[in-house]
């Protein structure tokens, strides 16, 4: 693979990259969408629904705090109610008051109002992770049920308000999806341009035997090509981009076992171990494969630092690592 253009601020004195780590806590899996592609919409009745209790998630925050990972990512399925609205808000305040405000935190928890966007940041959120899923309306439209529910322009709109709020915005995008073209990555990264925003987390597509979308599995590129398509992105996406996060995402490892390696070699500089402890790990499965499902948080502490190790790049311990 050839070199990437350096990326100026994350990089340390003797010129190897930084990555930063995010600790990823899948906090609850109910959500009241219904995503063709995935494995946890809400139609889907083999899944066990949990929500994890306010001590169960501070114990992971502790381990991300031990650990010196500078952030942690809050991550659910989309729910509107005004309990969830006060439990998140609440928990954001708890987090803060533990890690002494020390502790980055990005949430992602769908679509929602101004408002709650903006309760949130006040309570200490200063990202927030939405992806657009992909920036092509009429196959957002194949891939999501045509109700008021799963509207296009209201994803925008919520990306949008986002950003006015002051949040670090981050977006992305699914690749290798059954009707997407070429043309439509390529206006995935002129999306991502074009709105300017600070973070990207963008990975493959994969099926999931229990969603609607499965029955076009025929028209997928075998694994290894959308794994190189994927790669393809991130580096394409990086030239674009020299300044912004881009995190390998997990699904690459359910690709290859070192699909999250070979992202960060192609331009990504972010890391997210999964945090989320073992026994909710199944609940999550947003596709099949999904990896780390029977590994100890622990474990997967270890194996990311070896992980990033065998990369030639380095951990930014401790550090926000936000887009300057
Ligand atoms: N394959 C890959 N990524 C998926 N996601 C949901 N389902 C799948 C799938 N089958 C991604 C979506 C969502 C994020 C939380 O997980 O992009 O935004
Ligand atoms: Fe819910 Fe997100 Fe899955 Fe859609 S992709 S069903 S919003 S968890
Ligand atoms: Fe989870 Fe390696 S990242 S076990």
């Amino acid at each position: 693979m050839e070199d990437i253009p350096s990326i100026d601020n994350h990089q340390n004195t003797s010129g190897r990259r930084k990555i930063f780590l995010r600790g990823l806590i899948e906090f609850s899996n109910r959500c009241r969408k219904n995503c063709y592609y995935c494995g946890i919409r809400a139609g889907n009745r083999r899944v066990e629904r949990y929500d994890m209790p306010d001590d169960e998630i501070l114990q992971a925050v502790d381990t991300a705090w031990r650990n010196r990972y500078g952030s942690i990512v809050l991550q659910s399925g989309e729910r509107n109610s005004a309990q969830f609205t006060a439990r998140v808000t609440r928990l954001l305040k708890k987090i803060k008051t533990y890690t002494n405000g020390e502790t980055g935190i990005t949430l992602a928890c769908g679509e929602q109002s101004v408002d709650v966007y903006r309760r949130w940041f006040e309570a200490g959120a200063h990202r927030y992770l939405l992806r657009i899923e992909t920036a092509s309306r009429s196959l957002y439209a194949r891939l999501h049920p045509d109700n008021a529910t799963h509207r296009f322009d209201a994803r925008l709109t919520a990306l949008r308000n986002l950003k006015d709020i002051g949040y670090l915005t981050g977006t992305g995008v699914m690749i290798g999806l059954p009707f997407q073209t070429a043309d439509d990555l390529a206006a995935d990264l002129l999306f991502f341009q074009k709105m300017d925003v600070d973070m990207v987390g963008m990975g493959p597509y994969i099926e999931h035997s229990d969603t609607p979308l499965y029955r076009y599995r025929h028209m997928l590129l075998p694994p290894a090509r959308r794994l190189e398509l994927s790669l393809q992105m991130i580096a394409d996406l990086r030239r674009l981009m020299p300044h912004i996060n881009i995190a390998a995402a997990t699904a690459l490892q359910a690709l290859h076992p070192t699909g999250r390696e070979q992202a960060i070699r192609a331009g990504a500089n972010v890391f997210m171990p999964n945090l989320t402890p073992a026994k909710y790990r199944a609940q999550y499965r947003l596709y099949d494969n999904k990896p780390c499902l029977d590994e100890a948080p622990l474990r997967c502490h270890h194996c990311v630092a070896s992980r990033i190790g065998m990369t030639g790049c380095e951990i930014g311990y401790g550090e926000w690592g936000d887009r300057r």
